[in-house]
């Protein structure tokens, strides 16, 4: 092989192991539902949520809008989001302290927006759809 195809070959393969993991790890466009198994024991079908359009089409730009981070006295950090954790990661199945536990923290984000906009589903049926 020359060595420019060589060096084709290493890109080619390096590209491979490097970028289309980093590409997995950001699949929000794919989501269509939240997940639920972060839940001991989840009862109701997972919640319709088409993260891309439905951020599109309520014009909601602002990640750490969902995806926030707090100091240590519990103010909201501007400009920095907790994109790369799952809500799971900071909200325990309980309540602790200031920290709603993670089934209220789910219904407090999505369901709290949908009220104060008037818009938005707002009963369980609408976002546990059975399928
Ligand atoms: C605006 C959307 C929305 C509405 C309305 C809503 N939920 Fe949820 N709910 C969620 C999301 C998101 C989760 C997180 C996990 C998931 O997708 O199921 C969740 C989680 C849950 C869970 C814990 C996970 C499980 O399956 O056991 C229960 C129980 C639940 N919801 C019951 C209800 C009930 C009862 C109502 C009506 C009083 C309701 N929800 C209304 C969005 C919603
Ligand atoms: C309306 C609320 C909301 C907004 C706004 C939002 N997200 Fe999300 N995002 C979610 C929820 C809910 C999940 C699922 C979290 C979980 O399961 O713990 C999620 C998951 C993700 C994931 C993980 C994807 C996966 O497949 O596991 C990434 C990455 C992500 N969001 C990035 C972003 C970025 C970047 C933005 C801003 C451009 C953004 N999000 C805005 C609610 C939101
Ligand atoms: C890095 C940790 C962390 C992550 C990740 C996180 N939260 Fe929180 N969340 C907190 C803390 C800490 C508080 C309590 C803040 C306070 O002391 O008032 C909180 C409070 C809340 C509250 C009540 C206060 C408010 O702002 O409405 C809701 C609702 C909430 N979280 C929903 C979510 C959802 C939904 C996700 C995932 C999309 C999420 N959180 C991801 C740490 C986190
Ligand atoms: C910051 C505000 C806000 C938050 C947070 C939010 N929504 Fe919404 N949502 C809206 C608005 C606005 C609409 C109406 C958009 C339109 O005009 O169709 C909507 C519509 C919806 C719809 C119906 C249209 C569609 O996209 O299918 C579903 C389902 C939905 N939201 C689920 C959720 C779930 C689940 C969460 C929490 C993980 C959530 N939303 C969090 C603002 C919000």
């Amino acid at each position: 092989m020359s060595k420019m195809v060589k060096t084709g070959v290493f890109v080619l393969l390096l590209l491979t192991v490097m970028v289309l993991p980093a590409m997995n790890v950001y699949s929000q466009e794919d989501m269509r539902a939240v997940d639920s198994s972060a839940f001991d024991c989840p009862i109701r079908p997972p919640a319709v949520f088409a993260h891309d359009d439905h951020n599109d089409t309520a014009g909601i730009d602002d990640c750490a809008r969902c995806h926030h981070l707090f100091d240590d006295n519990g103010r909201k950090i501007e400009d920095e989001s907790s994109e790369d954790q799952s809500c799971a990661d900071c909200h325990a199945q309980e309540d602790k302290g200031t920290v709603p536990g993670l089934r209220k923290a789910f219904h407090w984000n999505c369901k709290g927006c949908h009220l104060q906009q008037r818009t938005g589903p707002v009963t369980c049926g609408e976002c546990h759809v059975k399928k």
